[in-house]
């Protein structure tokens, strides 16, 4: 138990394993972007709107980016900080602890690793249904994970996107983040045409009535549009390789959940005032739909492009946010120590063959659709640590006061726990249940291997 609850202090110089410092505050606020916009503003608000929100779906994303975005402000406190890789993991060892810190660990290799999996598989049917509609039919065994009743074995394109990323990121993190960089533009441009072709077609009666399915429907809709801000948290696992992090890291976190939190109200008011939120049940592809709806069938196009690239920086950024987890996991010893072997360039190769080829495998086989929730659980708990984490951050006065503070401390904190607990408790038992089993397995791994290899151990 001491082992459990002993923690780091004085921010321990971490021997000679190092990342090196390349990043400044716009390649932060890109990276955010980059793992925020994806499936859960191409996708997921079609169905939501209409059998959950109705046109109200605007109010859902407001109160997620509440919640999101007072974890957003903790996230900030904690990576200015304590600016090491490793995000909400590496805070809890210096606050809460090894036990904590390696339970954290464990479910943000849940996030990362499933958002990584099924935003791929998300990608890989727009780029299945882009390529046949150019009369490219990809054979279809090779199209999808496996489900031998439909005819799939293996989705090839979902595991070759996470190929080509892993690759990406061996190569280097800055050249790879110049790439991000321009994916993300194109991204938000896309975004942007789809506001400003659409405005001019929204109809005030479509808002009408605005809550169909009352108040309760926005709340249950806003813990379901929480996945489509998933992953500016991911932006903290960069502290490490950031210049400055004292004054970059907040920019970054902060200036990418507003960029994204605008566009979101804008795109989910337009979509809703453009098509009647009855007519997108079943919509897979809602955005570029009410594109087709008011004949703008080229734009349409663009819009699956864009949506391809988005879910593109999507997985690059979960996939580098992952890696970076895993090399601070196995840095303290609680994962073996080839996953944080750098090469002569500081960037962890083994590390990141192992995690994209085996989300690549998973992906490629595992139908994930059913447990896409699970991400929401697992960053859900995560916020809720951080969050309550600022309160033993200010006590511990072995760690650095000076930067970034969360405001009106220690209300704005407390406020963020209970919104993001409550946000978990709307999630389904079915979700709970392998949470559950998943945490089982994380103190099974902690007590056999961890507790034994720790650092802090052999000091
Ligand atoms: N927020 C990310 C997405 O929407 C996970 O794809």
């Amino acid at each position: 138990m001491n082992q459990f609850f002993k923690k780091k202090e004085h921010l321990s110089s971490q021997s000679n394993k190092k990342l090196k410092k390349t990043l400044g505050a716009f390649d932060l606020t890109m990276l955010g972007v980059g793992a925020v916009v994806g499936s859960g503003i191409f996708i997921l608000p079609g169905e939501i709107s209409s059998t959950i929100t109705g046109p109200g779906i605007m109010l859902s994303f407001i109160i997620a980016a509440i919640g999101c975005g007072l974890a957003a402000l903790c996230y900030s406190e904690f990576s200015s900080k304590i600016p090491q890789a490793g995000s909400a993991y590496t805070y809890s060892y210096y606050v809460f602890g090894e036990g904590i810190a390696w339970i954290l660990g464990w479910a943000l290799l849940l996030e990362y690793g499933l958002a990584i999996a099924a935003v791929a598989s998300g990608w890989s049917s727009y780029v299945v249904n882009l390529l046949s509609g150019m009369n490219i039919h990809v054979v279809k065994a090779l199209s999808g994970s496996y489900d031998p009743s439909s005819g799939h074995y293996f989705d090839l394109p979902a595991f070759i996107i996470i190929m080509i990323i892993g690759a990406l990121l061996i190569i280097g993190v800055k050249e790879s983040t110049r790439i991000n960089n321009i994916m993300v533009i194109v991204k938000i441009m896309v975004v942007l045409l789809f506001i400003i072709v659409g405005i001019f077609y929204v109809k005030p009666d479509n808002w009408s009535p605005f809550l169909p399915f009352g108040f309760n429907g926005v709340l249950t809709g806003a813990s379901m549009v929480f996945f489509a801000y998933i992953g500016f948290d991911a932006v903290s696992s960069a502290a490490e390789e950031v210049k400055n992090p004292q004054k970059n890291m907040p920019i970054g976190i902060i200036g990418a959940l507003t960029i994204c939190t605008i566009l979101y109200i804008i795109v989910s008011a337009v979509l809703t005032g453009v098509v009647p939120y009855q007519n997108l049940e079943g919509v897979g592809a809602p955005v570029a739909y009410a594109l087709q709806s008011i004949n703008q069938n080229w734009i349409a196009g663009f819009l699956s492009l864009g949506a391809i690239v988005g879910m593109t920086t999507v997985i690059f950024v979960m996939s580098y946010g992952g890696t970076r987890l895993i090399f601070a996991m196995s840095r303290d010893g609680l994962l073996p120590k080839v996953f944080s072997k750098t090469n002569q360039k500081q960037t962890p190769v083994q590390n990141t063959v192992i995690l994209t080829l085996s989300m690549g495998i998973v992906s490629g086989l595992v139908p994930l659709s059913e447990l896409a929730s699970l991400i929401n659980i697992g960053t859900l708990f995560a916020f809720c640590t951080v969050s309550i984490g600022v309160l033993f951050l200010r006590r511990n006065h072995t760690l650095p006061s000076e930067g970034f503070n969360v405001p009106l401390y220690p209300v704005l904190p407390i406020v963020s726990f209970i919104i993001c607990l409550y946000l978990m408790t709307n999630l389904t038992r079915t979700t709970w249940i392998a949470f559950i089993i998943w945490f089982i397995l994380g103190i099974i791994m902690y007590f056999t291997y961890g507790i034994r290899h720790s650092k802090l151990r052999t000091k």
